[in-house]
């Protein structure tokens, strides 16, 4: 099953039906860690295993698996954890040839292990090392136990925590020296991030993975660092009620109702009711108990119904073209493929989301975000609510001095003074070691004075 859903995924993305990540996120599949690594690492080698496979003639014997399958299957018999399932014995057939072709190649290029010549080819491609894969971020959730007790139990598990100087300027400014420590962590080894209280880092090929049982007792989330971020510039004091305006699967819910210590009343909506059912599991595994959870549409909410809300999530439906970290598949830019008429309707819809976010009647905090790179989906939508909310929001200064990576683009001179689209955050893989993130945070326009009071989360550290 993996390999016919990889192969489906490969050729969905040839189509430009979206980035490999976004195509995998939306996947069925069970098994969406192996099937990242064996699609990553496939189309990485690509030249490598189409050469294996000509020499081999595995194809010429194999007709019936098409270019696609015989890479994929290839790329796991020869480097990967060998094939299992329904195409084992056509794998079998062939593998003696396989072999010998890949010994030549071994031969030809003077290397000793099939390691070294994956190495080779590596170097010519996009996926060219370690440094550029992104970490596993773990948010610890404490909804039902104490941080003390989940960091205590990880390290009689033997995980252990790796102390550094956080405030050292080396980690703040220096996005190469924190990579660098990410990248020296052994495999049971962990830092506590620079910025986000309670997020955890290990590092991509680290044995801390999800069928560990912390994160089956809901006690750990993997969830990227910009995510969490959304919900920290929401930062809702306790027993405030919240809207979360498309929810699902969920992971800022929890990270809202952890900032609320599972007070107050969250009113989480989705309109796809696939996704909601995920997210009423999500929701329960985590202990989260306030949520008030409906599929439906935002737009379609009565404002009337929620007057005691202050603050709004709206984490937009987007291209989610920023979920492809620092990923070029051959000579295809991303900013390239990008696909204007989808991305005109999203644009339609976030800016009709954001502007019903604002007419909610005493919310006085709304926080916007997309995993997208586009401006139409980042500032073009916030210039547009800006202009259309007869003054009732500013943007504040998200994060002020603690986030001097990216900022909000902003190329015309009077909306850069006017509006300050540089108060919005950019996150991106080579700036951050995440998803490429944009979000702002609007507060209510109290007495309409204008002024932009720069602001910052109590809740990001430095
Ligand atoms: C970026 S995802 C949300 C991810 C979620 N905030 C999280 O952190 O787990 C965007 C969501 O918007 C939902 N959506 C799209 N249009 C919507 C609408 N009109 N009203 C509510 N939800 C909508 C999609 O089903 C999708 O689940």
């Amino acid at each position: 099953m993996v390999y016919a859903e990889a192969k489906r995924i490969m050729i969905a993305y040839e189509n430009k039906q979206g980035s490999i990540q976004s195509l995998i996120a939306q996947s069925k599949s069970q098994h969406k860690n192996s099937l990242t690594c064996l699609i990553m690492k496939t189309m990485s080698y690509k030249k490598l295993l189409n050469k294996i496979i000509k020499k081999s003639k595995m194809l010429e014997n194999e007709k019936f698996l098409g270019d696609k399958l015989a890479q994929l299957l290839v790329y796991d018999v020869l480097f990967g954890m060998g094939v299992r399932g329904k195409f084992k014995s056509a794998v079998k057939r062939n593998y003696q040839s396989l072999t010998e072709a890949c010994d030549y190649y071994m031969k030809k290029y003077q290397v000793d292990k099939r390691e070294n010549l994956l190495k080779i080819f590596d170097e010519k491609q996009f996926y060219s090392n370690n440094s550029s894969i992104k970490p596993k971020y773990i948010y610890i959730n404490q909804l039902k136990q104490k941080k003390k007790e989940i960091i205590g139990k990880l390290s009689e598990d033997s995980f252990q925590k790796v102390e550094y100087d956080r405030k050292s300027e080396n980690f703040t400014k220096s996005n190469e020296e924190y990579k660098n420590l990410i990248n020296s962590l052994k495999e049971n080894e962990f830092i506590k991030d620079n910025h986000v209280k309670n997020l955890i880092i290990f590092k991509h090929d680290s044995i801390m993975n999800k069928n560990y049982n912390l994160f089956a007792d809901g006690h750990l989330l993997q969830i990227d660092k910009s995510s969490c971020l959304v919900p920290l510039a929401l930062n809702p004091e306790k027993d405030s009620h919240v809207i979360d305006g498309a929810s699902a699967p969920g992971n800022k819910t929890i990270l809202i109702s952890n900032i609320l210590k599972n007070t107050g009343l969250i009113h989480a909506f989705d309109i796809d009711e696939t996704r909601v059912k995920l997210m009423q599991n999500n929701l329960k595994q985590h202990h989260v108990m306030n949520v008030r959870l409906k599929c439906m549409d935002f737009l379609q909410t009565e404002i009337y119904k929620y007057d005691r809300v202050s603050h709004i999530m709206l984490d937009v439906p987007c291209s989610g073209s920023g979920m492809t970290n620092r990923m070029k598949f051959g000579d295809t830019d991303l900013e390239n493929v990008k696909d204007d008429k989808r991305l005109w309707k999203l644009e339609a819809l976030q800016r009709r989301m954001l502007l019903h976010a604002m007419s909610f009647q005493n919310v006085t905090r709304i926080v916007y975000s997309t995993c997208s790179i586009h401006q139409e989906e980042n500032e073009n939508v916030i210039r547009y609510a800006l202009k259309n909310c007869d003054e009732r929001f500013k943007l504040i200064n998200l994060f002020a001095d603690k986030w001097n990576y990216g900022r909000g683009i902003c190329t015309d001179e009077k909306d850069a003074n006017d509006l300050h689209l540089d108060y919005c955050i950019r996150t991106s893989f080579d700036s951050n070691f995440t998803n490429g993130f944009f979000i702002a945070c609007f507060e209510l326009n109290r007495n309409n004075d204008l002024e932009t009071s720069p602001e910052e989360s109590q809740l990001i550290e430095n």
